[in-house]
């Protein structure tokens, strides 16, 4: 009998919120009704370091899809029932560029079609905003190219590029150098399709204002959020190797919205580092809805340190925004990595959450020392609230499961495709290979986790009892030792 026999106590709790939700979903959800429940709580970053910066994150039917800056030449992409499960869901590759250092990839669907915009440079040639067109409706692709978006005279250098729909009409806004001045500007171009614009883009902002000029003066990022017949273009300011990299906002007032004077530009930045809480240069956003509608939020890069800069140690948070009685967005302040935030209202997917206690030492499986990097160790520890002892149940099929931790994002796996008894076990960045694999079978309360690689049972190696024991694979033996209580 598989996992699904054990109802312990989160089991007993998440199928209760399981069937609010499930009912809540069964009928329409009225102003007047209770809102749908929250998804699990999670901690930032939701992706970690290093394809995570630039993040574009939407949410269709359901589940989240996830691309960032990858630097390489390819678009990967993450699908999660959960933002709790975004940092441990597998990259898939959905395109192959061949070019260099593919910087912050736009997800969007035009009808019932998905579009990526993204920047590569290509054999040495200026960078460049590239479209590639979904088969389907599924997020995650096939791709197909679709060539360069022409955007700026010459062949002109243009980035971040993301789509606006306004008055019946699609534009592309996107950043690039202005030929007056050489200042990095905001542009919009007319399109006459998802993969093609009608003509050159033209300039609606420069970054003229102090706080857009810190560390170098930059505008960028764009991201258009629309509420109640208003259009707000969203942005970053200053330059992202520094940590005053901010959000700013312009409005659409009417007009042409290729003339600059449609725009209004907003005084003041309306996301900003707070270093309170450790968080710096946030910026290059995207907003995404919650599964049921009700809540708005961001996704955003930051980094932990004011010295980092525009590398890979930007790493993707979300959090909810709220709206201001003027009606205008209020994105409050980033908040510290170590706050917990209740998930979207109406996430139906499930990536329970459970601890994994073993029945000879009574310790628990433990991401020992606090590992974040691939091969970070995994040990019995006196069992605690941390997230560390948080491991996140994702099946993956035939009755096995994606076994991630909490606080690395890494996943249980087979050291080196170990087949012998002994074999180490560690924690390695997601792949869904055999080696993560792990059939949960449950008997009585106590459930043996199998390794689909190598056959052999989670083991307290050794017998141990003492914080810091060791965690092997053994030939199944039906032991205490490998026995575990998962709840
Ligand atoms: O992160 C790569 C590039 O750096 C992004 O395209 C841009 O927004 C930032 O300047």
């Amino acid at each position: 009998m598989l996992f699904a026999q054990r109802r312990g106590t989160a089991w007993r709790a998440l199928s209760l919120v399981a069937a609010i939700v499930a009912g809540l979903f069964l009928s329409p959800i009225s102003q007047d009704q209770a809102e749908a429940a929250p998804g699990p709580s999670f901690t930032n970053p939701v992706v970690g370091a290093p394809n995570s910066a630039d993040p574009t994150l939407v949410q269709y039917n359901g589940n989240y899809y996830y691309v960032a800056t990858t630097w390489s030449s390819d678009v990967v992409m993450r699908r999660s029932a959960t933002i709790a499960g975004l940092r441990s869901a597998p990259e898939q590759l959905v395109l192959r560029t061949g070019g260099d250092t593919m910087w912050a990839p736009h997800l969007e669907m035009v009808g019932n079609r998905w579009y990526l915009y993204y920047s590569v440079e290509m054999s040495g040639a200026p960078r460049r905003t590239h479209v590639a067109e979904s088969a389907g409706s599924d997020p995650m692709g096939p791709y197909t190219y679709r060539g360069v978006v022409n955007l700026m005279p010459n062949n002109g250098w243009a980035i971040d590029a993301s789509l606006l729909k306004l008055n019946g009409a699609l534009y592309m806004t996107f950043s690039a150098f202005s030929p007056v001045d050489n200042l990095q500007s905001l542009y919009i171009a007319p399109m006459a399709s998802p993969v093609q614009a009608s003509a050159f883009g033209t300039r609606i902002s420069a970054p003229t204002l102090a706080w857009e000029r810190q560390d170098g003066a930059v505008n960028e990022g764009t991201f258009a959020l629309q509420r109640n017949g208003r259009t707000f273009l969203t942005y970053s300011g200053s330059h992202c190797n520094g940590p005053n990299y901010k959000v700013g906002m312009l409005e659409y007032r009417g007009g042409d919205p290729l003339a600059q004077g449609s725009w209004s530009k907003f005084a003041n930045p309306i996301f900003q580092r707070n270093d309170a809480a450790g968080v710096y240069g946030p910026g290059h956003h995207s907003f995404f809805t919650s599964p049921d509608g009700t809540e708005t939020w961001i996704a955003y890069h930051a980094n932990s340190s004011a010295s980092q800069g525009c590398g890979t140690s930007r790493t993707t948070r979300v959090q909810k925004i709220s709206w201001n009685a003027d009606g205008t967005p209020n994105l409050g302040v980033p908040v510290s990595t170590s706050t917990v935030i209740a998930g979207p209202s109406g996430e139906t997917g499930s990536t329970p959450r459970v601890k994994i206690r073993n029945q000879h030492s009574d310790l628990c499986l433990d991401d020992y020392n606090f590992g974040a990097a691939p091969g970070a160790e995994v040990r019995q520890w006196t069992c605690n609230n941390l997230p560390v002892q948080d491991w996140y149940l994702t099946a993956v099929g035939d009755g096995y499961y994606r076994i991630a931790n909490g606080h690395s994002g890494l996943c249980l796996d087979n050291k080196d495709f170990g087949t012998a008894p002994g074999s180490v076990v560690q924690q390695w960045t997601c792949n869904d290979l055999a080696v993560q694999q792990w059939r949960l079978t449950t008997t009585n309360g106590r459930t043996t986790l199998v390794n689909r690689h190598s056959g052999l049972c989670l083991d307290n190696y050794n017998f141990g009892t003492a914080p810091g024991s060791e965690v092997r694979q053994w030939t199944c033996n039906g032991l205490a030792v490998q026995q575990w209580n998962v709840a």
